[in-house]
């Protein structure tokens, strides 16, 4: 803390410009001495005061004849000390404090004139409800009013169907009329902690809850709120928009508010034409732990403040196309997802969520496709399950691929193949990608001659799957083949298909174009964490067997098999794991993780395909 004074110290000094007047060290003090006794954030002030009188002490504070000029060196100093943007100081000779007028102490004509004047309630088609606040009240202003509010504003509008509530044009209010709001769009029970706010002159620490009890009905939690919001949205109207955020009650659409305060006020310096303008008072959101204050709130729709009505109309059609969106998503799951009793949980709970209204804040199919996918994620605890949006029709990675030319075949092996012969005839083969069954077989005596014959002769054998993201694994089978003997014929792993409800036990095959590697000579796999599906099965059935030494880092944790299944003829696919392997040794099945190596070693390389993990899932 001290650090931060030091610094506002500092930059009075390095202003310093000519020695004149003597009342500035004073004019320092004073300026810090309201600081302690008024700034919402005491904490940071501490050993100010002390800095600042060792700085006079030691004839070190800078001398500044211009006053403007002084202003703004303190206010640069102030600002930079304390990090607030808000703190800032002036000069002004002529200052007349404007006296804002006590609304409750105003006439209840002149009141009721005020509050017609900023509130519009409005229904439109489909019995949604338009509500227009420019100025939120306090409570006391509200007491006085009586059943004025409830019979022109809350009753109307609380038989809508659904709301918006325009903010835009709120630009001032009072912090003691949010509970009221809030309560309104809550339940009676369980009372809500909205915010706490903090009162540095007073020193006091007030908390703001939801009121178990209201005059009026209230429009409860369950109908659908949006809130529309503008970059002048400002004040109380942004611990509404905030709070309703952050509790899920409301979606936010428009521009980032203002990012205001709940109290600034402007001091004058002693008995000089200075002021200083301080946050007194501070709030702290219970929910987030932080504050709408200066940084605004951001709206889950960012568009522009005079478009976010059309906006609400879409999101609005948006939101009546959900249903069979989220129904879609856990019929698929419950068809196709590997482990049929987590399926039909993920879409159980799926399904709750969305009655709870937890998907409102939803607004387009993208968002709608990562809330999806982070549902599903967490709920299944398997990372592999993705919903994602795409406009043209996604290419399946399982289709079978193009069998190569003779031509290309060259240039295949040259690309995803290198071997090398290390000291101590160790051979080295890395390659990148799983190729499926046919190209195999079809470049089968090129890539014996070119590739195989180069290392089979080798004592031991490193295998190098870091680069390797995977691709088909329907050769998984032939290539761990040639890491056993011809017989006895090996148990690999055993499949088990959802979709066709098939178990099959995988085994090497009995012929191998070319000399095997054999089953008795040591084999070493590097991986990385973006080793896998085809080369994570590879890996991990070697593994199994006790075949092969990892070294690398676990791999990413893909699944044998994933198929991508449209929902419900939208733009929204997800994609599925639908196969399980079972272990051929232990016979449970294989963790969703990927394989922990024997010996853990930083995979050390550059960061070459930092989204390949998501490569298979992304929109071309
Ligand atoms: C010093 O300040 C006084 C008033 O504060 C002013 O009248 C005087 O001209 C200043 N002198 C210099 C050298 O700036
Ligand atoms: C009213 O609802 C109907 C059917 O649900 C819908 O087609 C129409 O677009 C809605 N009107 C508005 C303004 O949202
Ligand atoms: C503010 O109040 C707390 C107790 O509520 C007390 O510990 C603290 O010393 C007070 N701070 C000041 C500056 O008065």
């Amino acid at each position: 803390m001290a650090q931060h004074t030091s610094i506002l110290i500092l930059m009075l000094l390095l202003y310093s410009l000519s020695a004149n007047s003597s009342f500035q060290p004073a004019l320092v003090l004073e300026m810090a001495k309201i600081l302690l006794e008024n700034y919402c954030f005491p904490e940071n002030l501490v050993g100010m005061q002390e800095a600042i009188q060792q700085a006079i002490n030691s004839g070190e504070i800078l001398q500044i004849s211009d006053k403007k000029t002084l202003a703004t060196v303190l206010t640069v100093g102030v600002q930079g000390a304390l990090n607030d943007p808000r703190l800032t100081v002036s000069y002004e000779p002529n200052f007349v404090p404007v006296m804002t007028p006590v609304l409750p102490s105003l006439p209840k004509e002149q009141l009721t004139r005020l509050v017609r004047n900023s509130v519009k309630v409005d229904i439109l088609e489909n019995n949604t409800g338009y509500l227009r606040i420019d100025r939120i009240i306090g409570e006391e202003t509200a007491a006085k009013l009586g059943s004025l509010l409830k019979d022109n504003i809350w009753d109307r509008v609380a038989h809508t169907s659904s709301l918006i509530f325009d903010l835009r044009y709120s630009t001032a209010g009072d912090l003691s009329g949010v509970p009221f709001i809030i309560s309104f769009f809550s339940e009676p029970e369980p009372l809500i902690h909205i915010d706490t706010v903090y009162d540095r002159p007073s020193n006091t620490t007030r908390e703001l809850w939801t009121m178990p009890t209201m005059m009026g009905e209230r429009y409860g939690k369950k109908k659908d709120l949006i809130i529309l919001t503008s970059k002048r949205t400002q004040g109380a109207a942004e611990a509404v928009a905030y709070t309703l955020k952050h509790l899920q009650r409301a979606i936010i659409v428009g521009e980032r508010t203002s990012g205001g305060s709940i109290k600034v006020k402007k001091i004058r310096i002693a008995r000089s034409d200075f002021y200083i303008t301080v946050p007194v008072a501070r709030s702290v959101s219970p929910i987030t732990g932080q504050s709408w204050e200066v940084s605004g709130v951001v709206p889950d729709a960012i568009v522009l403040a005079e478009e976010a009505l059309d906006h609400v109309h879409e999101i609005a059609a948006f939101h009546r196309e959900l249903t069979p969106l989220i129904e879609g998503t856990g019929e698929l799951l419950e068809k196709y997802y590997a482990i049929p009793e987590i399926a039909l949980k993920v879409s159980n709970i799926l399904l709750r969520k969305y009655a709870e209204g937890l998907y409102r804040s939803v607004v387009d199919f993208e968002s709608l496709a990562s809330h999806l996918t982070a549902d599903l994620q967490e709920t299944s605890g398997d990372h592999r399950l993705h919903v994602f949006y795409c406009d043209v029709e996604p290419e399946s990675p399982h289709e079978v691929p193009k069998i190569p030319t003779a031509e290309e075949v060259g240039y295949i092996i040259d690309a995803l193949f290198k071997t090398e012969l290390l000291p101590g005839n160790v051979g080295y083969l890395r390659f990148d990608m799983m190729a499926d069954i046919e190209v195999v077989k079809a470049t089968g005596p090129q890539l014996v001659k070119f590739v195989w014959s180069k290392i089979v002769n080798t004592d031991a054998l490193i295998i190098d799957m870091r680069y390797n993201t995977g691709g088909y694994s329907t050769a998984i089978p032939l290539l761990c083949s040639y890491f056993f003997d011809v017989e006895p014929l090996v148990h690999l792993y055993t499949v088990f298909d959802r979709t066709t409800t098939t178990m099959t036990e995988v085994m090497t095959v009995p012929q191998v174009r070319g000399q095997r590697y054999g089953s008795s000579k040591d084999v070493y796999i590097l991986t990385s964490h973006i080793t896998g599906s085809a080369a994570e099965v590879f890996t991990r059935t070697l593994k199994d067997l006790n075949r092969a030494t990892i070294i690398g880092e676990p791999t990413i944790g893909g699944s044998l098999s994933s198929a991508t299944y449209q929902i419900r003829d939208s733009v929204l696919y997800a994609s599925i794991p639908n196969q399980v392997v079972l272990s051929a040794i232990t016979g449970k099945v294989w963790s969703v993780s990927g394989v922990e190596p024997h010996v853990i070693a930083r995979a050390m390389f550059q960061r070459l395909c930092s989204e390949s993990s998501n490569c298979n899932f992304e929109c071309a």
